[in-house]
């Protein structure tokens, strides 16, 4: 979910152009300048991939590069990073590879 109008107490929302990315084969709308994680936590999904040992769920936890915690396939590249890799338009995305770090 996200922040759709301003108020009092947040300055006024702006976003970039409105795109598509597809995850696990479901097109999701996405604003440039928003981060992987961003469009898919705003769309309900919040478990990134799988550990390989016991498949824990794991998503996002640091937000800021560091923990590794979310882990995906983009455009057939594994183990990025989606609390830092922007969108792109057509981008594809899949969840839950087992990754043990
Ligand atoms: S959430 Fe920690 S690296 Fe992405």
């Amino acid at each position: 979910m996200r922040i759709d109008h301003s108020s009092s107490l947040l300055p006024e929302v702006t976003r970039g152009k409105k795109i598509q990315i597809v995850v696990d084969g479901n097109s999701l709308d996405a604003y440039e300048g928003e981060t992987v994680a961003a469009a898919m936590i705003a769309a309900g999904i919040w478990k990134f991939r799988l550990t390989r040992n016991h498949k824990h769920p794991r998503g996002v936890y640091c937000g800021m590069g560091i923990c590794y915690e979310c882990l995906v396939r983009v455009d057939g590249v594994d183990n990025v990073r989606a609390c830092m890799t922007p969108v792109v338009d057509g981008m594809k995305v899949e969840t839950c590879k087992e990754v043990e770090l």
